[in-house]
């Protein structure tokens, strides 16, 4: 990127049919708040249907003619993933951009409904899931995207996952959510390869939001629920509208090829404007991620039909 890119440079959205996950929050709120704000369909998939409600109307205050709708996603139960599957097809024949943004970090609740170590179920392998119970519809629909968000915190560590169930006693959770991160980077570029080879239209683009200042850190994440935390958040982070740009430029960009990893382009990362990385590329194993990939078809039961 020559120029700093920001919202302005969003083109028309009209036509296109959006989902985000976690819409109701952070950066998955500005991100569909900007989408629907240019004419693009959105669905806001959230845990918490009461949430999604009061997102919804925040953004219809602002854009009243915005045309959004509230659906029911629990990334932390693959039964509510498939179900939420089976009511977006009751509803949509298409899909341009789902946009894999929900997520914890360092939960107190350590084990999802499935029995998977709740930051790898639910950050990762629900996306696994709900991405391959749509793919049909992603492929269907013309320059559809996929995007995955990523975290600073996978850029210092290898992958290892192996500790899926979350029995490993000396693997912190913070750990896990490096890791659990690390798998969705490593599933964008994975998905791409598999799109390229099948000769698909579609793109799959990683991206990560810098340190942003929202609930991640907060209400939604137990052990990290401190003034501290908050307080350095304010200092060094940037809001939930700039950490959507990496999100919303990967997701809208004419100039996206696939397989890219976009994040800000400030000092270590941690704020600024969009750019291309090249960590992912360094931290990337073609041998790890395919067989990430075998394992995630097998922990989830949802084999990809390309
Ligand atoms: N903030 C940062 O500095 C930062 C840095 C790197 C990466 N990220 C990534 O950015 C993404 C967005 O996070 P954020 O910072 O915007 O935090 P946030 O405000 O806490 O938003 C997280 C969203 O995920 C939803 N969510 C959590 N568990 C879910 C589940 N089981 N099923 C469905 N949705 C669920 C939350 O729903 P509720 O509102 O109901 O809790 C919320 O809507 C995450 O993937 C995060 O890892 C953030």
């Amino acid at each position: 990127m020559s120029r700093e890119w920001t919202k302005q440079d969003l083109r028309d959205q009209s036509g296109k049919i959006v989902i985000v996950t976690g819409g109701n929050s952070g950066i998955g709120y500005e991100a569909s708040k900007a989408l629907a704000g240019n004419y693009a369909t959105v669905v806001l998939a959230v845990r918490n249907v009461n949430k999604g409600r009061e997102a919804l109307d925040k953004i219809k205050y602002e854009f009243p003619n915005a045309n959004i709708h509230v659906m029911k996603l629990d990334l932390n139960d693959l039964e509510s993933v498939k179900e939420f599957s089976r009511e977006f097809r009751g509803k949509f024949s298409s899909l341009s951009l789902l946009i894999n943004n929900a997520g914890i970090m360092a939960p107190t609740q350590r084990i999802t409904k499935d029995g998977f170590e709740s930051q790898f179920g639910v950050n990762y392998l629900g996306h696994f899931a709900l991405t391959g119970l749509l793919i049909d519809l992603i492929i269907k629909t013309p320059d559809s995207r996929v995007i995955s968000v990523g975290s600073l915190a996978a850029h210092n560590t290898k992958p290892e996952f192996k500790n899926f169930k979350g029995t490993k006693k000396k693997v912190s959770l913070l750990q896990s959510y490096a890791q659990s991160k690390l798998a969705c980077m490593f599933f964008a570029k994975e998905l791409q390869y598999r799109f390229r080879a099948k000769n698909i239209d579609a793109k799959s683009v990683a991206c990560h939001p810098g340190i942003v200042q929202t609930y991640l850190f907060g209400k939604g994440s137990g052990k990290l629920n401190k003034r501290f935390t908050r307080a350095s958040l304010k200092l060094i982070g940037q809001s939930a509208e700039l950490g959507a740009y990496p999100l919303l430029y990967a997701a809208t960009e004419h100039s996206i090829r696939g397989g890219e990893y976009i994040g800000p382009d400030g000092r270590k990362g941690i704020k600024g404007f969009p750019t291309e990385l090249e960590i992912l590329d360094e931290l990337f194993d073609e041998h790890v991620s395919n067989n990430l990939w075998i394992l995630s078809e097998k922990l989830t039961g949802v084999t990809y039909k390309f």
